[in-house]
């Protein structure tokens, strides 16, 4: 039934989206956009040295007018680093890209929330797909988030499907499927709707150069924020940011900034260039200063 149920609400959402699209309706104006603050994250990955993240701090302009939030989840090592380099600057916010979800104790190699947290982060990465595909399951992003938010970081929960599960009409069983284990046990008092991102990321566009086509991506966010309404409530996940990645660059940030659920990106690759991740905020600054002005 919910499989039904889905369907048709995918779509309604979609005949909407295209009839908005089509410029009967200004998306830019929607108000439920308003009050999300929006977020480009770079995900460096295993990638850069400290010399490199030094520079990388000088060359990034995060657009002081913009109202755009910028977060660097370099590796682990790099953290202090860039809050010595970043001092001064309080527009750029710091993450990671993983966690253990216990808070002390004998696991050699790994890192708790609260460390991550006293290292100078806000924000941290939950459930990437690259960690997935080594062999994190559900069970385990679920503690992982609870962690996180326990500490006071501010978890980016990542969701996606693969290619071939998009190829045989899974992608939602498999986002619905994703969603509710990472966030069952949250329970009431839901956590403020701010301190929790998801990030939409389909697998098969993550450092591929296939980017999901606005369409593709504007409903697989409503979807997400369809979900986020039901286990939450409706008025809580219009103020919880969603990201989009896979694959964004200086040349797809505006068509995808543009769609009325999408919030931000999560950026691989293009997010290693300080110019490219400069050139990607300003792109979502404008989008979003069209609709809110
Ligand atoms: P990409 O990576 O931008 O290089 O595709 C995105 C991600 O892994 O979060």
């Amino acid at each position: 039934m919910s499989d039904v149920r889905d369907k048709v609400e995918r779509v309604v959402r979609q005949v909407v989206y295209e009839t908005m699209a089509a410029g009967d309706v200004d998306i830019h104006r929607l108000p439920e956009r308003v009050g999300r603050r929006p977020l480009i994250a770079a995900n460096w990955k295993m990638n850069l040295l400290v010399a490199d993240a030094r520079q990388y701090a000088a060359k990034l302009d995060p657009h002081a007018e913009t109202g755009v939030e910028t977060l660097l989840c370099p590796a682990l090592v790099l953290l202090p680093v860039l809050r010595g380099a970043l001092s001064n600057d309080t527009l750029v916010s710091l993450g990671a890209q993983d966690l253990h979800p216990e808070h002390t104790g004998a696991h050699t190699g790994e890192h708790s929330a609260e460390m991550i947290k006293d290292a100078g982060a806000s924000y941290v990465i939950v459930g990437h797909s690259e960690r997935r595909a080594a062999g994190e399951d559900d069970e385990l992003v679920r503690r992982k988030l609870q962690a996180a938010l326990a500490a006071g970081l501010m978890p980016i929960l990542c969701v996606g499907e693969r290619f071939d599960e998009r190829e045989r009409g899974a992608t939602f069983r498999v986002l619905r499927g994703q969603l509710t284990l990472a966030l069952s046990g949250l329970g009431q008092p839901a956590p403020d709707p701010r301190d929790l991102v998801v990030a939409y990321e389909p697998i098969w566009a993550i450092g591929s150069g296939l980017v999901a086509s606005p369409s593709q991506v504007q409903e697989a966010l409503v979807f997400i924020r369809d979900r986020l309404g039901e286990l939450f409530s409706h008025a809580w996940a219009e103020r919880s940011r969603l990201l989009y990645g896979g694959s964004v660059g200086v040349g797809n940030a505006g068509d995808l900034a543009r769609l009325p659920d999408c919030d931000g990106f999560l950026v691989g690759g293009a997010g290693l260039n300080p110019e490219a991740l400069s050139e990607i905020i300003a792109i979502t600054a404008r989008s979003y200063g069209r609709e809110k002005a």
